[in-house]
């Protein structure tokens, strides 16, 4: 748990996870212990996520979700709009956590983040904050008045976005890492190797141990139950300071996504 939001450290991905693929995933997640569902507008799933925690009998305010408003929804009737349809997408009252999906300069940050208050006034959202955005992004909306809780960014030992890292916490902003096993190229890292038979764990949980260890949130993502499973015992065993820093000091690559509509120059 964080200071400034109540939000479950790892949580499951359903990126690419669509129909009954996502209904299964989602399910199992649930029945392993997750109480962290990570969903978008543009993932096109919110329906096969709802059915899944209908399925699952967990009461709504024990699992926490977050979806994500796409770019071109964030002016201030899009952002509000969305989020009626998003609400009877998922079937439920409130969304934990609403991010905006992309960082879109076209649109003045008083729309966006004036619905986000408005929503949060009236308790049909828990939380707002982003997505893929820049320190330089996150300083406009500050200089704005507003505060996002958190900071959901492709982060893996590869890609340790340490400067992001460093600038969010320094400004109470959570940081969320998705693709944390790096699409699982990570896994094969000759370091997480090595860490992995030194604890006796698998590379995953190395991985993700790694980022809680950081005060980072991470949103895994898995069709397998084996993994599913596996991902969440990273909450169970802590790391050692110096293997933290050995993966802290990995040679660092570009980013794995980067589709044309971003804005990560900025
Ligand atoms: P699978 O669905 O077969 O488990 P990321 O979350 O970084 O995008 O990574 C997702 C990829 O990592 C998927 O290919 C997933 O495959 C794989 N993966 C997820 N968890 C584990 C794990 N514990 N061990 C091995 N591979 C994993």
């Amino acid at each position: 748990m964080s200071k400034n939001i109540n939000i479950p450290f790892i949580g499951f991905g359903t990126w690419k996870l669509t129909g009954e693929v996502c209904v299964k995933a989602v399910s199992k997640a649930l029945e392993a212990g997750y109480r962290h569902i990570d969903t978008a507008d543009r993932y096109g799933n919110h329906k096969e996520v709802a059915k899944a925690v209908k399925d699952s009998g967990i009461k709504r305010e024990e699992i926490f979700i977050t979806t994500k408003v796409w770019y071109t929804e964030l002016n201030y009737r899009n952002v509000l709009g969305s989020l009626e349809r998003f609400l009877d997408e998922l079937k439920t009252d409130y969304i934990d956590l609403l991010l905006v999906h992309w960082p879109n300069r076209q649109i003045p940050v008083e729309e966006t983040f004036g619905a986000f208050c408005e929503l949060k006034d009236t308790k049909k959202i828990r939380y707002y904050g982003v997505s893929n955005y820049t320190i330089h992004h996150i300083e406009d909306i500050i200089s704005k008045g507003y505060r996002p809780f958190v900071n959901q960014v492709e982060l893996h030992p590869s890609f340790n976005q340490k400067e992001l890292y460093e600038y969010c916490k320094s400004k109470n902003i959570l940081l969320t890492a998705y693709s944390p096993l790096g699409m699982g190229d990570e896994l094969k890292n000759p370091i997480v190797v090595e860490l992995s038979k030194k604890y006796n764990v698998t590379p995953a949980q190395v991985i993700l141990n790694w980022i809680i260890s950081r005060g980072i949130a991470a949103i895994p993502k898995s069709t397998n139950p084996v993994n599913i499973k596996d991902n969440l015992k990273s909450l169970e065993w802590k790391m050692e300071k110096i293997d933290v820093e050995k993966i802290n000091a990995i040679e660092q690559k570009p980013r794995l996504l980067n589709p044309p509509w971003q804005e990560f120059d900025y």
